[in-house]
C-alpha cells in the first residue's frame, strides 16, 4: 500500500536498561539509557540550565538531588512493569523528539508482563492498565505523533524474524537487564498468560542481567578475607564493576576461557596495582541463570501439542544483550536435554540489542492503514 511520504515510522523498545529506537528506513538504531532525572527545585533548574535530563545526562545529574522536594530520579521500568509514569513520559517525549519528523507513526514494545496485565484487565471488562493507558495518553499528546500502537517486546522480536510468515511457531527468550521473558509466538501478538514465563526464583525475584551483577558483586566481595589473609590487601567492589566484568568476559560453565584478573589500577587506593582472580566468580554468577531458564523453557515447551514439538524445538531464539553470555545456549540446550526436551538448537539473533525495536519498526511500516 502506498504510504504518505511525510510520515516517518518509529519502532521503540522500552527496556529496563535502555530505550532502543529504530527509524529512518531502519538505518538509524540508537539506545538511550532508560534513566531520567527531573529537578523540581528552582535553584537546581537555574544552575543546570533545565529541569529534565534523560539518558546518560539523567544518570550524571542524579547526584544533585539530595533532599525530598528537589525532584526525582530513576529508571523507568522495574521488574517488567512501568514504575513511574512521570519519568516514563519524559523519556518517551525525548525519544520521539530525537526522530526529528513532523508526522510520525509509532510502535512501542513493552515487557510481556505489562502487556499481560493489560489484556487480563480488558478480558475482565476493565480498561487498559493504568500504565498502558497513560503510555497511550502520553504518546497521543505528542503533537508529532499521528498514530501509535503498543505491543509486547517478545512479539515484536517475533515480527523481526518472520513469525508466522517464515516460521510457523517459535519460542523466543528476551534476556535483558531487568528481566528474562520467554514466550511461545504464533504471530498473533496476543499475550495469553499460559504462553509466557518470567525467569524468576522461588521468591519471585527476576533473574536477568542486573541479578547476575548483584550475585557477581557478592561473590567477589566474598574473596576479601582470602586476599586480606594472604596478601594483606583489602578492596571494595561495586555492582557497576561487576556489570563491566560480565559484559567483557561473561561465560557459563562448559566453555573454558583465559584467566580473568581484575585490577584496581583505576582506584585511588594504596592498593591500586593489586589484582584479584575473578574467574570462578564470573563463571558461577553467570551459570546461575542456566538451570532456572531451562526449567521455565521446559514448562513452556510442555504447553505445545506433541505434533508441534519438533517445530518448536528447531525454532528457539534468544535475544537481548544478555543472550551474548558465552556458552549460554549450549548450556541451556544441555539442561533441556536432561529434562527430556531433546534436539533443541537455540539461536542467538544477530542484532540482540535491537531485535525488539526492529520488529516494532517493521510492524509500524507494514500495519495496514485501517488497523492504526
Ligand atoms: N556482551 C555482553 N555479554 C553479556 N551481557 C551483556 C553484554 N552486553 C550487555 N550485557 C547485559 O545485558 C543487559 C541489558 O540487556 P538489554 O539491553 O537487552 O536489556 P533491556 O532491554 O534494557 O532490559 P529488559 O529487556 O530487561 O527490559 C545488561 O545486564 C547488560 O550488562
Ligand atoms: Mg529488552
Amino acid at each position: 500500500m502506498a504510504k504518505d511520504r511525510e510520515i516517518q515510522y518509529l519502532g521503540l523498545d522500552l527496556g529496563t536498561t535502555g530505550i532502543k529506537l529504530v527509524y529512518n528506513g531502519g538505518k538509524a538504531q540508537e539506545t538511550i539509557p532508560s534513566y531520567v532525572t527531573i529537578f523540581k527545585d528552582s535553584l537546581l533548574r537555574l544552575k543546570h540550565g533545565g529541569d529534565v535530563f534523560v539518558g546518560q545526562l539523567g544518570i550524571e545529574k542524579q547526584r544533585y538531588i539530595r533532599a525530598d522536594g528537589h525532584g526525582k530520579t530513576g529508571y523507568i521500568l522495574n521488574g517488567g512493569r512501568i514504575g513511574d509514569m512521570e519519568l516514563a513520559k519524559e523519556a518517551l517525549k525525548y525519544a520521539i523528539n530525537k526522530v526529528g519528523a513532523d508526522k510520525m507513526r509509532l510502535v512501542v514494545a513493552i515487557p510481556v508482563e505489562e502487556m499481560c496485565f493489560q489484556q487480563k484487565n480488558q478480558a475482565a471488562g476493565a480498561e487498559n492498565t493504568e500504565a498502558v493507558k497513560s503510555l497511550q495518553q502520553i504518546i497521543s499528546e505528542c503533537e508529532k505523533v499521528d498514530a501509535c500502537k503498543v505491543i509486547s517486546q517478545v512479539d515484536s522480536v517475533a515480527e523481526s524474524i518472520g513469525v508466522p510468515g517464515k516460521i510457523p511457531l517459535a519460542m523466543i527468550g528476551d534476556l535483558g537487564g531487568g528481566n528474562s521473558e520467554l514466550k511461545i509466538c504464533f504471530g498473533d501478538m496476543y499475550v495469553e498468560e499460559a504462553d509466557y514465563r518470567q525467569v524468576n526464583d522461588k521468591n519471585g525475584k527476576y533473574l536477568a542481567g542486573n541479578w547476575i551483577d548483584e550475585l557477581l558483586c557478592g561473590l567477589v566481595m566474598d574473596l576479601r578475607p582470602q586476599y586480606k589473609a594472604k596478601k594483606n590487601f583489602d578492596f571494595e567492589f561495586s555492582k557497576e564493576e561487576a556489570q563491566a566484568l560480565k559484559e567483557a568476559y561473561g561465560f557459563v560453565d562448559g566453555v573454558e576461557g583465559d584467566p580473568i584478573l581484575h585490577n584496581f589500577q583505576k582506584k585511588d587506593t594504596l592498593y591500586r596495582d593489586q589484582t584479584i582472580d575473578v574467574y570462578d566468580a564470573v563463571k558461577n554468577a553467570c551459570t546461575a541463570i542456566v538451570e532456572p531458564m531451562a526449567d521455565k523453557m521446559q514448562s513452556l515447551a510442555g504447553t505445545v501439542e506433541a505434533k508441534d514439538q519438533p517445530i518448536l524445538n528447531s525454532n528457539m531464539y534468544f535475544t537481548g544483550r544478555l543472550a551474548q553470555l558465552k556458552g549460554l545456549t549450549g548450556a541451556v540446550e544441555k539442561e533441556l536435554a536432561k529434562r527430556g526436551v531433546r534436539n533443541v538448537k537455540i539461536q542467538v539473533l544477530q542484532n540482540p540489542n535491537y531485535a525488539g525495536a526492529v520488529g516494532a519498526y517493521q510492524f509500524a511500516c507494514e500495519c495496514p492503514e485501517d488497523k492504526w
